[in-house]
């Protein structure tokens, strides 16, 4: 790759999640489990309840307060260790904001104006919408660049922000003519990079969705779980036995995948298994696994919600060894500005 670093990088992983309501299977597949996987293999994982990112759009203080809680429960439950990994909420630690404002200087208002995510979530109202969240995907970069990460797990939605981290990196290196900035790499794999809506296989399951019923949430029991995909949308034909079989079936395609990134297996050993069962047939063996694997998760969630004090203990101790490594990068990068007095950090 031409715009590569020269300078390597240690790897280093870092991702966020933003604490704005309830986390879904989505972010369960796509997100957390990833997370911890990464952590289990070894390699120095941050992660980051992003509550900056939240107030970007309107945030009742003790709904946020309580996400941010719940989304740490999430995390806690879904085998993030405190001890090997660094795991704080972003506004605790102010390089973020500092780094972000930065950038805001870095990025031009072009590659903004063309972020996907802003036009999705602003829609026809971009003159009413905060300025934060035009400026959101710099924050974003911030996030990252604050730690020097080298790799960002994400789903598939997030590609669009770590192109434009890669750009903002490049664009300081080059501008100040230093290899200071890693360009990092978008770490999107495995069957769950696009867990889908339950009921329309064309569109993202998501927080945000009216209907619950889109969705299996990890606070869902096993009631509703098992209620929710017995429900969902699917064609009457059985399940193929290769892959290119749910070419068209976007509803199929989504449980198989389901299936696939709950068991830790592939689409295709999926349907090895699975082919020509109609869904008569599946459904209740995806809702057996999928409560089987979510059922603990959620009574481990519930039992940390019951003690708060620890969970805030946790992320203030996550926050300390976070502002460790992000403070110095930000003193930096101020002197690499030629902001005065920028040595004492
Ligand atoms: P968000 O809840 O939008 O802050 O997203 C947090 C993380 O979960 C990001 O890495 C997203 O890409 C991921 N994510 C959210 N929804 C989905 C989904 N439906 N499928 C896969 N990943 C998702
Ligand atoms: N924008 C991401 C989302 O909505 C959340 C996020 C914020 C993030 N900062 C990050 C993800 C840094 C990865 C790295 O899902």
């Amino acid at each position: 790759m031409s715009d590569a670093p020269t300078k390597t990088f240690p790897k280093r992983i870092f991702s966020g999640i933003q604490p704005s309501g309830g986390l879904t299977l989505g972010n369960y597949l796509g997100a957390l489990k990833r997370f911890a996987q990464a952590q289990d293999a070894g390699i120095e994982t941050i992660y980051c309840m992003v509550d900056l990112h939240a107030i970007t759009v309107w945030q009742e203080p003790s709904k946020l307060r309580h996400a941010t809680r719940e989304l740490a429960a999430g995390f806690l439950a879904s085998g993030i260790d405190p001890k090997r990994s660094i795991l704080f909420n972003q506004s605790q630690v102010p390089a973020h904001a500092e780094l972000a404002w930065i950038f805001n200087c870095v990025a031009r208002m072009g590659w903004l104006r063309r972020m996907t995510q802003f036009k999705d979530k602003a829609g026809k109202h971009a003159e009413e919408a905060s300025v934060g969240l035009f400026a959101y995907p710099n924050l974003m970069a911030a996030d990252i660049l604050a730690y020097h990460a080298t790799h960002v797990p994400v789903g598939e939605d997030q590609k669009q922000h770590l192109e434009l981290t890669r750009d903002i990196a490049i664009k300081f290196n080059h501008d100040f003519g230093v290899d200071f900035f890693p360009v990092v790499e978008p770490v999107i794999e495995g069957a769950a990079t696009r867990v889908m809506s339950l009921r329309d296989g064309t569109k993202k399951m998501s927080k945000s969705d009216p209907s619950d019923q889109s969705r299996i949430n990890l606070t869902d029991d096993a009631d509703a779980i098992a209620a929710k995909i017995r429900k969902a949308r699917t064609d009457p034909e059985p399940l193929p036995e290769t892959l290119e079989g749910l070419e068209g079936r976007a509803e199929a395609r989504n449980l198989v995948n389901i299936y696939a990134a709950l068991a830790d297996m592939t689409p295709e050993a999926v349907l090895a298994e699975h082919g020509g069962q109609g869904f008569g047939v599946f459904k209740p063996a995806l809702a057996d696994l999928a409560v089987a694997k979510l059922s603990p998760l959620n009574a481990e969630m519930r039992r940390l919600m019951q003690d708060v004090a620890e969970i805030d203990r946790i992320l203030g101790e996550g926050a300390d060894r976070a502002d460790a490594i992000a403070a110095p990068i930000v003193a930096k990068t101020r002197d690499i500005v030629g902001m005065v007095g920028s040595r004492r950090g």
